[in-house]
């Protein structure tokens, strides 16, 4: 397994380009399984994730080439419709092809995903919609089997604001016959893009990025080609990486209309944003005020960015209260962060966060996606060496971090264990 080894102190200065979003690619993705034919997608990043995608759409008879950051896909030969366990286990975005499959096979047989670091995660949300517009859903041996002659348009009211249950339902219902009505959608750049997509296919969605849409089915759909939208979360956790270093980096290939939570709690905290024709500058302040952070469903504060945003409240000024209210276990970066000197109080979703001056590098380990990035940034600050291993919750979701960051004067460097 690898781990990244991080020599902290650095400012960080420079510039970096943020990668296609990996919560963009992966819907994109399945959509290859709604109708035949060549589609191309650009500006897909080289993750984990990605690669798992692939591979469990080849299983399916989906014809992949992968070309640098293109990924040619073709659908037909599409000849199975299950998603076995194994993949599933690996990532739970794997569900996304319940919906496309559904549609255009008529039967999806998927491995249930398990909880997973973050909380249990359950798909209850998806099947009621599926369900809805009248699939019939089995659940035995640990899998989802759903059936459906031709699924017809219905009203889904989503109790909780779920991406990829409206990623699903969006998939799903443009090859359903009648319209079909979202209530409480999820409103996520990255379903907006998905919903364009689907849009250029020949769907008919309307009101995408709002609590209502509204999708008339259509017969068909054909291919397409598109280019992937910069990955938000990546574009911000290099923003607190310039913060945290008292930096000055120049992020490109980032739109930062869809990080206006995150760029109005900078700013808060003393950060200057500096939005650029070629992308946005981020500079750094002497002093890291506190604010206070809770997260919520887009357009509110990322939980993508609470693991990240609590490290930069370490070494801030004062006190900060962080909430996390969309997953119920995701602070497990708290305990990592306090073998580093960070004082954190922990009272059930609530983080209460008071700043030190200085953290002590340690040898730390990553748990999930996000909290590895929270490692990371950590490290960046920190005094001394610190060593982040289980790096492969890193590689599911950031590109090149090591090589990213090292081109804006981190020292740091992966290492291979062979143990
Ligand atoms: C997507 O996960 C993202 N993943 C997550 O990013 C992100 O953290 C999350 O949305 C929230 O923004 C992808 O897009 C591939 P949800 P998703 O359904 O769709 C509950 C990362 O770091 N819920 O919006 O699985 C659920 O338990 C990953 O890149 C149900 O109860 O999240 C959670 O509490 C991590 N029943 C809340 O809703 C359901 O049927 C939001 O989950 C579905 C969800």
């Amino acid at each position: 397994m690898d781990k990244i080894v991080i020599n902290g102190g650095k400012k960080l200065e420079g510039k970096v380009r943020i990668s296609g979003a990996k919560n963009s690619a992966l819907p994109l993705m399945a959509v290859s399984l709604l109708a035949p034919g060549e589609y191309r997608l650009r500006e897909v990043p080289l993750l984990k994730d990605i690669d798992t995608a692939a591979t469990l759409l080849s299983q399916l008879g989906v014809r992949l080439e992968r070309k640098n950051h293109d990924i040619i896909m073709d659908s037909d030969g599409l000849n199975c419709f299950e998603a076995p366990y194994n993949l599933v286990k690996t990532m739970r975005a794997s569900v996304l092809v319940l919906g496309p499959l559904l549609a255009r096979l008529g039967k999806v047989k998927v491995s249930l995903p398990g909880g997973c670091a973050i909380g249990v995660r359950p798909i209850n949300l998806h099947l009621q919609g599926l369900e809805a517009l009248g699939a019939k859903i089995t659940l035995q041996h640990g899998y989802i089997e759903a059936e459906a002659k031709k699924l017809k348009g219905a009203k889904i009211n989503f109790d909780i604001s779920t991406v990829t249950g409206t990623e699903n339902l969006l998939m799903a219902a443009s090859l359903a016959e009648g319209i079909t009505i979202l209530k409480n959608a999820a409103k996520e750049p990255e379903v907006v893009e998905l919903a364009n997509v689907l849009n250029k296919m020949g769907a008919r969605i309307r009101g995408a990025g709002t609590n209502t849409v509204k999708i008339e089915g259509v017969k068909e759909l054909k291919p397409t080609d598109h280019t992937i939208m910069p990955d938000r979360i990546e574009a911000g956790t290099f923003m607190i990486a310039a913060a945290i270093t008292h930096g000055d980096i120049m992020i490109t290939n980032c739109r930062p209309v869809h990080l206006d939570s995150l760029i109005t709690t900078l700013k808060k905290t003393g950060v200057d944003i500096i939005p650029e024709n070629t992308g946005i500058r981020v500079k750094g302040s002497k002093k890291i005020k506190s604010v206070n952070i809770k997260t919520s469903p887009y357009p509110g504060f990322p939980t993508d960015m609470q693991a990240q945003i609590m490290t930069l409240m370490t070494v801030a000024d004062k006190e900060s209260l962080i909430t996390e209210t969309v997953f119920e276990n995701r602070f497990m970066h708290i305990s990592e962060l306090r073998r580093m000197g960070a004082n954190i109080r922990v009272n059930g979703h609530k983080a209460l966060v008071t700043g030190v001056p200085w953290l002590e590098g340690a040898p730390l380990m990553a748990t999930d996606l996000r909290a590895s990035a929270s490692l990371i940034l950590a490290g960046l600050k920190a005094e001394g060496s610190t060593e982040v291993s289980r790096v492969y919750h890193l590689d599911r979701g950031y590109e090149n971090i090591e090589n990213k960051l090292s081109n804006l004067g981190a020292e740091i460097k992966r290492i291979t264990e062979y143990t």
